[in-house]
């Protein structure tokens, strides 16, 4: 046998399978899976326990400034560091282009200051702003050719926002280069629309930062989204979906057979707009777009979940502290639309799914698997080299550790936002082991993995584009029309 590392004696459950059994591991990757396997150098009992693939988090921000210029409180090291101690061993976040930036120096930099310091794997996406001739004809095939097979576009946030136009450029080449195109939908003008009525006329506390947010600004823009990809034949996949409406919107495309996917996250699961509304500006700790709605938004993204319809589970990690530095740019003079966006989840986005989805009987345990690592890993073309529990595959494991409560507080969480909105909470379901490419990387609440020990994970083409049948006459007409040319610098 001569295995570096075996985990013996576990319930192996995998999107598809579930078995009792024991998996080898020689160097990196999985060898053998199997019954009565030989004890490897490093052997671990998982005593009937859940095993499951490492948790994939296809959408986290770290190191990453800000719509409004401001950096998040989490960098390489202390974000990859929380991911591990949540189960995850492997997180896809954004190198992120603001406008006048090359998108080639900035994927540059993000890449060499991930190599220094993640303790666990790394796949990051793009975020595009500009859709010059440089970031579209060069960098981005250019950058999809080496492994980066998504990005990010906005619809809203005044410093990142597209066009109509600007989203039938990143289409078009999204289509013919053969990437997923991920995007923030929603209507900009609505929302500056309300926050400007809510600010004149006093509004301004945090708790209004879900008044300005409508459900309708959401689901206006992922309808016009799904239509725009739809022109250019592209897969186009929504982000951090909150409402019903979104979620219908993409169970109707999905029916006509149009490739158009959705994610949701934890705190459209479990929070409401109620949050909000806390004493002053403690508001602002959960303040992030789109906002948390009500119980049967919740109700009905759990529904979605069921169905299929939303697929990704990812945490929007978008950590900021609740000071000057972070949330309160203004301190207490800060309003709803100067508050940092955005919420801490990475380390507690696996044993919520767990606590509040297996426990409470809304999805079942394959489905955890799906939703927290292999949708994302064939989503966006890393399967089976992550997500299985399969011969060839990494070796990236989780001993999962079912039957344990813990009450959430921020002190046993590794993130540096400062606070958690889960404060008090009773979580059951907690990873015990964590294996990320053979190394053991967390085990009884110690992390052993060093900064620089996670490495790049390079991608193919992501499922929606593989799956998708050939472009109709019209589609090619689109592409054969659509030229570099063309393209407006915006302003
Ligand atoms: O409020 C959020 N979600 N902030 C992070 C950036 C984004 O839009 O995903
Ligand atoms: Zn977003
Ligand atoms: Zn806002
Ligand atoms: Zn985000």
């Amino acid at each position: 046998s001569d295995f570096d590392l075996t985990v013996r004696n576990a319930r192996i459950v995998t999107a598809d399978s579930e078995v009792t059994g024991d998996i080898g591991v020689r160097g990196e990757t999985i060898a053998q899976v199997g019954q009565g396997l030989a004890p490897g150098r490093i052997d671990i009992d998982a005593q009937g326990g859940f095993v499951i693939p490492g948790g994939i988090d296809s959408h986290c921000h770290i190191e990453q400034l800000s719509s409004m210029g401001v950096m998040c409180a989490d960098n390489w090291l202390t974000a990859t560091q929380s991911a591990a101690f949540g189960g995850t061993t492997t997180v896809m976040p954004f190198a992120a282009q603001h406008r006048g930036d090359s998108l080639r120096t900035v994927t540059r930099d993000y890449l060499a200051s991930a190599a220094r310091q993640a303790v666990i794997d790394y796949s990051p996406h793009l975020i595009l702003s500009e859709t010059d001739a440089q970031t579209l004809g060069e960098d981005l095939p250019a950058l999809i050719r080496e492994g980066i097979t998504s990005f990010k576009v906005f619809m809203t946030y005044d410093r990142l926002k597209l066009d109509d136009a600007q989203l039938l450029d990143v289409f078009a080449v999204a289509a013919r280069e053969g990437a997923l195109t991920m995007v923030h939908a929603e209507n900009n003008d609505v929302i500056s629309w309300i926050a400007r009525h809510l600010i004149a006329a006093g509004h301004v506390a945090p708790k209004f930062h879900a008044v300005a947010h409508a459900p309708a600004a959401e689901i206006e823009a992922a309808h016009r989204a799904i239509q725009l990809a739809s022109v250019c034949d592209a897969p186009v996949l929504i982000v951090h979906v909150s409402t019903a409406g979104a979620a219908s919107a993409i169970a109707s495309a999905q029916m006509l057979g149009a490739p158009v996917l959705g994610e949701t996250c934890p705190h459209y699961l479990l929070l409401t707009a109620d949050d909000l509304d806390l004493p002053g500006t403690e508001g602002a700790k959960y303040c992030c777009s789109p906002p948390p709605r009500d119980a049967a938004s919740q109700e009905a993204l759990w529904d979605a979940i069921r169905r299929g319809v939303l697929k990704l589970y990812s945490s929007d990690h978008a950590p900021y502290r609740y000071d000057a530095s972070g949330k309160l740019p203004h301190g207490d003079a800060t309003t709803f639309k100067q508050v940092a966006n955005g919420l801490p989840g990475l380390e507690l986005r696996m044993p919520l799914l767990y606590s509040e989805g297996v426990r409470k009987g809304r999805i079942d345990m394959r489905q955890f698997v799906a939703l927290t690592s292999t949708n994302h890993a064939k989503t966006y073309g890393m399967y089976p080299r992550k997500g299985a529990i399969q011969p060839g595959s990494d070796a990236d494991l989780v001993i999962w550790d079912a039957d344990r409560t813990r009450r959430v507080t921020y002190s046993m969480l590794h993130d540096a936002a400062g606070y958690t909105p889960y404060e008090g909470r009773e979580v059951t379901g907690w990873p015990g082991v964590v294996i990320n490419r053979g190394r053991v990387v967390v085990e009884n609440g110690a992390l052993h993995a060093g900064s620089g020990a996670g490495r790049f994970i390079p991608r193919g083409a992501p499922a929606p584009v593989l799956e998708r049948r050939a472009p109709s006459e019209r589609a090619q007409w689109m592409r054969s029309i659509f030229s570099l040319a063309s393209h407006r610098k915006n302003s």
